[in-house]
């Protein structure tokens, strides 16, 4: 009954196992979380004002579908005054959320066979969104031994290998990693396929404002006029103004990219709710959560620490976004209980919940068998308690 496409992607894994904590916590276990990929903040009053006030004055009808003309400008002037480019009202998509926005993106631009660039490890979504769109997707391996980026000659050699590249996504700060890449390294990349005019960068930065001191966030659209046309970025008000719930996100590209993607929304899903996009219109225009993103700075630091001293855990430093990604495959074959040998990250990931009552992502989605994603959007004493929790429940 069901097509070929929809047998070729998974059920997002990140959400399977929020779906099981959450459950858990819902009969009563007294779950810590480090699976959630949204900050533990709420949103900020002035949002939900704008949006109550739009809602009262009955701003409840359909609007365009690429988002209303206010919102649309507002992303304008964000995106001039914090990313130094300048796009117009026309090449601003306006999504429910930046998943719908690379959803968008996928559709438009591949034809069946064409090929995209993911670097390993990779946010869940990219690779089955590539299945769903036709496209092939080219996993590009980079490991914590070369901090989780990939490097101009490995970009360049598979550029070299694979005829029907059509695009590369770039996702920095990143999701699952927290790494960052320089400046410096992502001019490298844009020397690179500066030969392949043709190639389009998709460039995901939903984390954009958290980055943790001294990496710096800058984008491969800023590098020449030719990267800016060619290059699609995605934000999102999920995680910048902790407004996971709301669905709203955006891309902004080339004109005809845009044109299409709102062909797609037209005959899609519409548009995005109106009244949110009132509070996007606030959120843009009113101040940032410095204290939040100073907070996720701190326990970026603390929880590096905590997960070095777990036995069997090699945790990188974390550069953004709210992740540490420790390597734990120094536990495979490890035995725990009487009779339970852990010998993958999801054996790990099942076998915390289970015993610690700590929830964790295993790598194996985002490419990554060798390690486990914590998600600090979380207290610090949770932080804390939770990795006290593993110690407890690992050998020494
Ligand atoms: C790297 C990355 N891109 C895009 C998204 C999409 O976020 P949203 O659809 O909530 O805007 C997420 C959410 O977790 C993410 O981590």
């Amino acid at each position: 009954m069901l097509s070929e496409r929809i047998n070729r992607i998974q059920p997002s894994p990140t959400l399977a196992i929020s779906a099981k904590s959450k459950a858990m916590r819902a009969a009563g276990e007294d779950v810590i979380s480090f699976d959630v990929g949204e900050p533990d903040f709420d949103t900020p009053l002035h949002i939900k004002e704008a949006c109550i006030k739009a809602l009262q004055d009955g701003d409840t009808k359909y609007t365009a579908a690429a988002g209303t003309p206010a919102l649309r400008e507002a992303i304008c002037r964000k995106m001039q005054r914090e990313n130094k480019l300048p796009f117009a009202p026309d090449q601003i998509v306006v999504s429910c959320g930046g998943k719908h926005s690379l959803y968008n993106i996928f559709q438009s631009i591949l034809n069946a066979g064409d090929e995209v660039i993911i670097p390993a490890p990779y946010w869940v979504s990219y690779p089955d969104q590539v299945l769903l769109a036709d496209g092939v997707p080219v996993i590009l391996h980079a490991g914590q031994e070369q901090d989780f980026k990939i490097t101009a000659q490995q970009l360049d050699d598979c550029l070299t290998s694979h005829s029907r590249v059509k695009a590369v996504v770039i996702n920095s700060p990143s999701n699952p990693t927290g790494a960052v890449y320089s400046p410096d390294a992502l001019k490298e990349l844009c020397a690179v396929l500066e030969n392949y005019p043709n190639v389009l960068v998709i460039s995901d930065e939903v984390y954009e404002h958290m980055v943790l001191a001294p990496n710096e966030q800058w984008s491969v659209a800023r590098y020449s006029e030719d990267f800016a046309r060619r290059t699609v970025l995605v934000h999102s008000f999920s995680k910048t103004y902790s407004m996971t719930g709301w669905r709203l996100g955006w891309t902004s590209s080339s004109k005809e990219l845009a044109g299409a993607m709102s062909k797609i929304q037209s005959q899609s899903t519409s548009n995005p709710t109106s009244f949110a996009q009132a509070g996007g219109v606030a959120a843009l225009d009113g101040p940032l959560d410095e204290a939040m993103f100073s907070e996720f700075e701190k326990r970026g630091k603390v929880i590096r620490e905590l997960l070095n001293d777990v036995p069997g855990f090699e945790c990188a430093r974390p550069e953004g976004a709210f992740y540490a990604f420790p390597q734990v495959s120094g536990l495979f074959g490890v035995m725990v209980e009487k009779d339970t040998q852990l010998n993958t990250a999801a054996q790990l990931a099942d076998y915390l919940l289970r015993v610690a009552k700590v929830a964790i992502v295993p790598g194996e989605g985002f490419g990554a068998p060798d390690h486990v994603r914590f998600s600090y959007a979380n207290s610090m004493s949770n932080i804390k308690e939770g990795i006290n929790r593993i110690l407890r429940v690992l050998p020494e």
